[in-house]
């Protein structure tokens, strides 16, 4: 996007990102709102501040000025920068609202997105590891940030069905809900002190893949994701690189044994690694 508001307006790019700040987006994506407004505008600062003030009433009618109106727009929005990196943007999400933002706009087209078209096999390894692991069919799992369900799908072609979903994104566990590979899906979030008081001692077993990473859940909220499993719980993790040392400090403080902590690719053909982690409540 600084590329395209640098060429549109040339010096008076820094004075365009600047009145950008003051775009309002409702419960829209933000960035959808910002795009249609340099897009209404055509390199024209005046009309760029009208359209700022305009997203202030209705931003739906900036939508309108920059012809992302339609439910098509991220294809529009594509065509225009390129194609966006969904991947790298999620991980500079920096609150649970951006992140809320951030997935319901993307829930239609994740499976598109990360599978199909990204590669992404972080998910498929870490359903693997635990099913490897555990000691029987039987187990009651929860799975962390379960998105749009492709850990479920991964376990229950492996035999393991009685998983429960959580994830802060009411559309993405839509899409989950697709898939019948779910006992029950439920919005939550990880950073919530009170999911132990939930479901104290529920699980026996924990699995996530692609929550534990910038933007989303880090190791403070290790001790209530704890709290859910009984004693002897195995947990299979996809915890980031950067984040695992605060992770490991934090499993140390709880009892747990790092069984493997191994760093492997995540997705196919790139040089995305993360720690694969398998681990036990003591
Ligand atoms: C990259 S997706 C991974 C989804 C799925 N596990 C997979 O393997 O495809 C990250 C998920 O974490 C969820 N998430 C982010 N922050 C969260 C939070 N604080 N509490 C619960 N879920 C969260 C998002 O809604 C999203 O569905």
């Amino acid at each position: 996007m600084a590329r395209h508001i640098a060429a549109q307006f040339g010096e008076e790019a820094d004075h365009v990102t600047l009145l950008l700040a003051a775009v309002e987006s409702g419960n829209q994506d933000r960035e959808r709102v910002v795009a249609a407004a340099v897009l209404g505008a055509h390199g024209d600062v005046l009309e760029l501040g009208r359209l700022v003030e305009l997203s202030q009433r209705d931003w739906r009618d900036v939508l309108v000025a920059g012809g992302l109106e339609h439910g098509d727009w991220p294809d529009v929005l594509d065509t225009w920068l390129g194609p966006v990196d969904h991947l790298s943007r999620a991980r500079s999400l920096r609150s649970v609202e951006d992140a809320a933002t951030f997935y319901r706009a993307w829930a239609a087209d994740y499976d598109r997105d990360v599978f199909e078209r990204s590669g992404v096999i972080g998910s498929d390894r870490i359903a693997a590891l635990l099913a490897d692991a555990l000691p029987g069919p039987d187990v009651r799992v929860v799975d962390l940030g379960c998105g749009t369900g492709a850990v479920g799908v991964r376990l229950a072609e492996r035999g393991v069905h009685h998983v429960t979903g959580l994830d802060l994104s009411p559309e993405m566990l839509d899409v989950a809900r697709t898939k019948h590979a779910y006992d029950e899906l439920v919005v939550a979030d990880l950073n919530d002190e009170l999911l132990g008081v939930r479901w104290r001692q529920a699980f026996g077993a924990s699995v996530s893949a692609g929550t534990f990473t910038h933007g989303h859940v880090g190791a403070t909220a290790v001790p209530q994701l704890l709290a859910m499993l009984t004693p002897g719980a195995l947990i299979a993790w996809v915890v980031a690189t950067p984040l695992w040392p605060a992770f490991r400090d934090a499993f140390d403080r709880s009892g747990v044994t790092v069984l493997s902590a191994g760093l492997e690719p995540i997705r196919r053909g790139a040089d995305d690694v993360a720690h694969m982690v398998l681990a036990q409540l003591t």
